[in-house]
């Protein structure tokens, strides 16, 4: 009588139950088979009233087992039948977005090939001719100190460094081939230094290098100029500072005004109105001799700008670590291209 009520009270709410159910009524070791094996040992009056009972229980069971088995393969039935409806909506396909420096760097490129100057690139394990000595930085002199150098193998004159600017890629362009040079060198560089919101042990540049017959200051001014009202916006003005590179003379800094109060002062510009963007100047004639070029015959200008500090004045980014984290949060925000 317990089982019975046991048996008809039996809701299963998963296949795991129906195989449950199974195992304890209807296997050769289950209740039913030892009821009737108890059945044998009464007497046979008993058996009369029991054996009614006893196979009207066996029937129960096995119908209640049937109907549970029957529930659930309908229901994984029309789970099927749901999967291969083609008319239900399509999931859409997540796109992974371009990471910002990567549409950043493009950018800078696709202007600077309307002017006609072509992309090369150089390893980022260089020698110390092409990351200084070509560049007129002297032996011990301590305008090497100006970037702090992770040396590879440090051997009298025959340095092994990760490259600490583009500038290095100038040097193996016009060592290979012959005026006039119109390129701009995308790439990965490396400084020693300790990593936090506004500096890394890595970062990009982008190094420009136009060397012509009667190339000039102006020629330099007009492209950079040219440049800025591209990337950000007819009206961007630029200021030209004197500086110092060792393999530029003259050199300068040129400066932008605030992409983001356009000049009025703020937090980016801290005020001033003016956010410096790139070192640039005219290639010094002991860097074209070096190169196996005629000073006398070629000048040239050359410039080079951190795609970093280019893209956090574009889209207001205050945390250089963000370009290096991988995270999805940022990246996301970026555009997708196909
Ligand atoms: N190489 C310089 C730097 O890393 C930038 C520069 C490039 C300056 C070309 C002048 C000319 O800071």
């Amino acid at each position: 009588k317990q089982y019975t009520e046991e048996i008809e009270q039996f809701a299963p709410t998963s296949i795991a139950d129906v195989e449950a159910f199974r195992l304890k009524f209807l296997v050769s070791k289950g209740i039913v088979k030892s009821l009737f094996e108890e059945f044998k040992t009464v007497s046979s009056e008993e058996k009369r009233v029991l054996g009614k009972v006893l196979n009207e229980f066996k029937q129960l069971a096995e119908d209640k087992f049937q109907e549970a088995q029957a529930e659930f393969q309908q229901s994984t039935s029309a789970l099927e039948r749901k999967e291969s409806d083609l008319t239900l909506p399509g999931e859409g396909m997540e796109l992974g977005s371009r990471h910002p420096l990567s549409l950043v760097r493009k950018e800078i490129v696709e202007i600077f090939k309307k002017l006609g100057f072509v992309v090369s690139e150089g390893p980022e394990i260089e020698d110390d001719w092409h990351n200084f000595s070509a560049l007129n930085f002297p032996p011990e002199h301590p305008a090497r100190d100006m970037q702090d150098t992770f040396f590879i193998k440090k051997q009298d004159g025959n340095d092994i460094a990760l490259r600490t600017h583009t500038s290095s890629v100038q040097v193996r362009m016009m060592e290979m081939g012959k005026p006039p040079f119109r390129a701009i060198m995308p790439g990965r560089v490396y400084r020693n230094e300790a990593i936090s919101a506004r500096a890394h042990c890595f970062f990009h540049q982008v190094e420009g290098l136009y060397v012509d017959e009667n190339v000039s200051f102006a020629d330099l001014k007009q492209t950079l100029f040219h440049f800025v009202q591209e990337l950000y916006g007819e009206g961007t003005k630029v200021r030209f500072r004197p500086s110092y590179f060792p393999f530029t003379e003259p050199s300068a800094e040129m400066d932008i005004s605030c992409t983001i109060c356009k000049g009025a002062g703020c937090n980016l510009c801290k005020g001033s109105g003016w956010v410096e963007i790139l070192g640039c100047g005219m290639v010094d004639p002991n860097v074209l001799e070096n190169c196996g070029i005629d000073s006398k015959k070629y000048s040239g200008f050359a410039f080079g700008m951190g795609i970093e500090r280019v893209t956090n004045l574009k889209y207001e980014i205050k945390d250089l670590r963000l370009f290096s984290e991988n995270d999805a949060r940022f990246l996301s925000q970026f555009e997708t291209e196909i």
